[in-house]
């Protein structure tokens, strides 16, 4: 698929009126996704874990207009809010070649989110993943009749598809969102039909051991991040490890497939948390540099590798851009790494708090 084959080409505007509805999960990455160019494009694959109970909730209510601007409103739990307003029109604008029905409705995009707003989980692939796949179903309802040869099979591979390349125009990571339980996105040797335009679900073997497999968010600091991912991205130009970097992200992704089909968990915690850390280190020699991790951060870290030197255990930490840690294991290990959590690491988390989650299906529409 080319950019070119997602541009909606005939459509009808004699709908006046309604509404769609979809849950949109957030994802972990395994292998991280940092830095990109042009327009949204990564400039190394990434695979993530999609989440099951971190979602957003999205309605879409649309309504025929005359003129031919862009217009919406943004409700937050229930409120109108003004402040997300800005991220949506740049999307609606990186978007309507795509979906030039957008200029012919008003939409009042309802949302919110399962997990507290000031957690500091980011909500913008959770987010941006709703928004899309309402955008597809309203298409799906605009196209009707016009796309009747085409068998639903082939129709459900291209929503999920577009969807995940809309997502992708409002935040990266957003793209990995659609689908579960494993989704890889950015174009890489050992995974056939990767594409830097849209995440795919990852059809490779994956071993028992990573059924149900578990993360559990610990709340470090739930304040807004000094330095955005936005920013995060643009200081990998001219990094004096890029290069390195991106094709380690390469060399990780073809290690985690085999660890994937062969369930060996060592690994696995050393290729996540060589990933989580290197993230971290990209972050800390770009000029300018930053440094997104607290000094409970470490504490945590610390406590991981103690517990795992003296227990037999195989939770493992991953960090995304911020100063939290999502601590991944088997289900296998859920009431004693929960007893850990309370005892030795809850005490590092802002007022105590945590979130408990686990791999997931992918978003789910709620009313079409
Ligand atoms: C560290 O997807 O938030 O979480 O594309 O600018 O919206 P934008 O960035 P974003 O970056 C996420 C980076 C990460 C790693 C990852 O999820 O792969």
């Amino acid at each position: 698929m080319t950019a070119q084959d997602f541009i909606l080409k005939s459509y009808h505007t004699t709908i006046e009126t309604g509404s769609v509805k979809w849950a949109s999960p957030s994802n972990i990455a395994l292998v991280k996704y940092w830095g990109k160019k042009g327009n949204q494009i990564p400039e190394n694959p990434s695979i993530s874990f999609t989440l099951s109970d971190c979602k957003t909730i999205t309605e879409i209510t649309y309504t025929k207009k005359e003129d031919t601007n862009f217009s919406f409103d943004v409700y937050f739990e229930g409120e109108k809010n003004e402040a997300f307003k800005p991220k949506i029109q740049t999307f609606f604008e990186r978007i309507e070649t795509y979906m030039p029905f957008l200029r012919n409705y008003h939409f009042k995009i309802d949302t919110s989110n399962t997990f507290p707003h000031s957690s500091g989980i980011a909500s913008s692939a959770s987010g941006m993943s709703a928004i899309a796949l309402c955008l597809m179903s309203i298409e799906k309802e605009l196209t009707k009749d016009t796309n009747s040869n085409e068998s639903e099979e082939s129709h459900n591979a291209y929503f999920n598809q577009k969807a995940s390349f809309l997502a992708r125009l409002g935040s990266g990571s957003a793209c990995r969102s659609i689908e579960g339980e494993l989704v890889v996105w950015g174009e890489t040797e050992s995974v056939s039909d990767s594409s830097d335009l849209y995440g795919v679900k990852f059809e490779g073997e994956v071993h028992d051991n990573f059924k149900n497999y578990q993360d559990t968010i610990l709340l470090v600091d739930k304040g807004e991040k000094q330095v955005s991912s936005t920013v995060g991205h643009k200081l990998m130009f001219g990094h004096p490890f890029a290069k390195e970097r991106f094709s380690q992200a390469h060399e990780n992704l073809a290690k985690l497939k085999a660890i994937l089909a062969s369930g060996n968990l060592d690994a696995f915690v050393k290729i996540v948390e060589s990933e989580a850390l290197t993230l971290h280190a990209m972050m800390m020699t770009s000029m300018p540099y930053f440094i997104l991790m607290k000094p409970n951060t470490l504490e945590i870290i610390n406590k991981i590798w103690a517990y795992r030197e003296k227990t037999n255990s195989k939770v493992c930490f991953t960090l995304d851009a911020g100063a939290n840690v999502h601590l991944l294991y088997p289900e296998s290990e859920k009431v004693v790494i929960l007893k850990f959590i309370q005892t030795e690491l809850a005490s590092f988390c802002e007022n105590g708090h945590y979130i408990c989650d686990q791999i997931g299906k992918g978003a789910e529409l709620i009313m079409e």
